[in-house]
């Protein structure tokens, strides 16, 4: 298990970290989520408070209209004209009386008193609890009576409940009571009684209950002395929850369709890697077939493939090389080298392996391999329409390993014209097989091979890749010497 993590360290940490991103991300958004929740709603309560204002003044003005409608009816003033002593008019209006009752239940009263105070009708609202008036403010309105000549003979007198307004409000809005007590009508009709613990000061405003329980209050004005706290709360504690609750399952839904991304993400970056792994160990079968058939090409294979790598190093030190030799280009040239000469797989034992010179004509069977090895290679791209840059990297170095700077080489072809990749090998390929011991000839001395290469500077091999050598010739030599072991 411990190995497994260490192997895939990188990975796992990865992982961890695009979790801790992503977690970050979605705890944000539900964060402005919430503050956006809790705005809307304090706008909303706010909204919800003065339309409630509005609803309970506008309704006591309605109230107040209908009392006065009702002391200008000709049977009332009638009524008062007879110093209120016609029976049939007094039950006319009696029943007009409970009718605007039955109309408002919030009235729970209606009188008419004559001119010395006494009471000479009286209705009650026969829907009214009594006991709903406990805590509340009565509120009376009165209104005079005349009679039909104009005199003033007494007045009517409405006593109505501050009580039975809540009955017009919405569920969340709450009336204060003289007590301090928020009372709510429920549709049930239950009346349920809460005790604010808090001293509420001003005509409206807000206040903090608790650290998440606000309390938003307004007045409204029924008449000079008597107004009606109206009150609503918020809770953002329980906001919160909701929005959690709602955002969990989208949450770890996304989590798990993350988390499966990038688990086939890394899945196929694993299967990737492993077909490079295999495309590199094909490649190296086949540049071992011709190590197989000509033992001295083993050594002469890893040291021109360290060469590569080593010559375009120092070539990237030259701006003008900088944007073409990048990390993929040293990762290809290392690979492509071992090519180099796999167009001789073609080449007869009887040239290929033959102790002395070659004549003329065997020569010529030998410059066959690089349009071989340059064939083989353009065939597999245009078969299975690869663009990946080793196989360009790969057939330019086996068609163009063997050409001269100065045009004079195996197809003939000068200057820039030929690969960079193929002007840097021929260097190395070169100086390998200056360095190396033939048939025909003896192992060259590294300081006569440096003195070779310098005199073929822009003749055999490109000038900027001589000046490259020459800056780490001594590696060269290193490599060569460490080859030989
Ligand atoms: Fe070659």
């Amino acid at each position: 298990m411990r190995s497994v993590v260490r192997e895939n360290a990188a990975s796992i940490t990865t992982f961890v970290l695009i979790c801790i991103i992503i977690g970050f991300i979605i705890l944000n958004a539900i964060n402005q989520m919430l503050d956006s929740e809790i705005r809307f709603n304090d706008s909303n309560q706010k909204i919800s408070l003065n339309t409630s204002k509005k609803i309970v003044e506008i309704h006591f003005t309605d109230i107040k209209n209908n009392i006065l409608f009702l002391s200008s009816i000709p049977s009332l003033k009638t009524f008062a004209y007879g110093n209120y002593r016609d029976m049939a008019e007094k039950e006319d209006i009696a029943k007009n009386l409970q009718v605007l009752m039955a109309n408002h239940k919030e009235i729970y009263k209606l009188r008419i008193v004559d001119g010395s105070g006494n009471e000479v009708l009286t209705a009650v609202n026969s829907s009214y609890d009594p006991r709903n008036i406990r805590g509340f403010k009565m509120a009376e309105i009165a209104t005079p009576i005349t009679d039909i000549k104009g005199a003033e003979k007494g007045e009517l007198n409405a006593t109505v409940s501050v009580f039975n307004m809540l009955r017009l409000l919405p569920d969340n809005i709450f009336i204060i009571n003289d007590t301090g007590n928020a009372v709510t009508f429920n549709s049930d009709e239950s009346v349920e009684t809460t005790n604010l613990h808090y001293n509420i000061l001003g005509r409206n405003g807000k206040i903090y209950l608790s650290k998440h329980d606000t309390l938003h209050y307004v007045t409204a004005n029924i008449t000079s002395e008597i107004n009606i706290l109206l009150g609503t709360r918020s809770n953002e504690e329980f906001i919160k929850k909701t929005i959690y609750e709602r955002a969990t399952i989208p949450v770890i839904l996304t989590i798990l369709f993350i988390s499966l991304l990038i688990l086939l993400a890394y899945l196929n970056i694993s299967r990737f890697k492993e077909l490079i792994g295999a495309q590199k160990i094909i490649i190296h079968s086949l540049a071992d077939t011709t190590e197989w058939r000509d033992k001295t090409t083993g050594r002469h294979l890893n040291s021109t493939k360290e060469y590569a790598v080593l010559l375009s190093k120092h070539m990237r030190k030259k701006s003008k090389y900088r944007k073409t030799i990048d990390k993929d280009f040293l990762v290809c040239i290392a690979d492509a080298s071992p090519l180099h000469d796999i167009g001789k797989v073609a080449t007869p034992d009887s040239v290929l392996l033959k102790p002395g010179r070659l004549s003329d004509e065997e020569f010529n069977i030998i410059k066959k391999h690089v349009f071989i090895g340059k064939q083989l290679l353009q065939n597999d791209i245009e078969k299975f329409t690869t663009k990946q840059p080793f196989f360009e990297i790969a057939k330019n170095i086996c068609a163009y390993h063997h050409e001269k700077y100065n045009g004079k080489g195996y197809i003939g072809i000068k200057g820039d014209k030929i690969p960079l990749e193929a002007r840097i090998f021929a260097l190395c390929d070169v100086y390998d097989a200056l360095r190396s011991k033939r048939h025909y000839k003896d192992e060259m001395s590294h300081e006569k091979a440096v003195e070779i290469i310098k005199s073929e500077r822009g003749e055999h091999f490109d000038p900027d890749v001589v000046d490259a050598f020459l800056e780490c010739q001594e590696y060269f030599n290193e490599i060569s010497e460490l080859n030989k072991v």
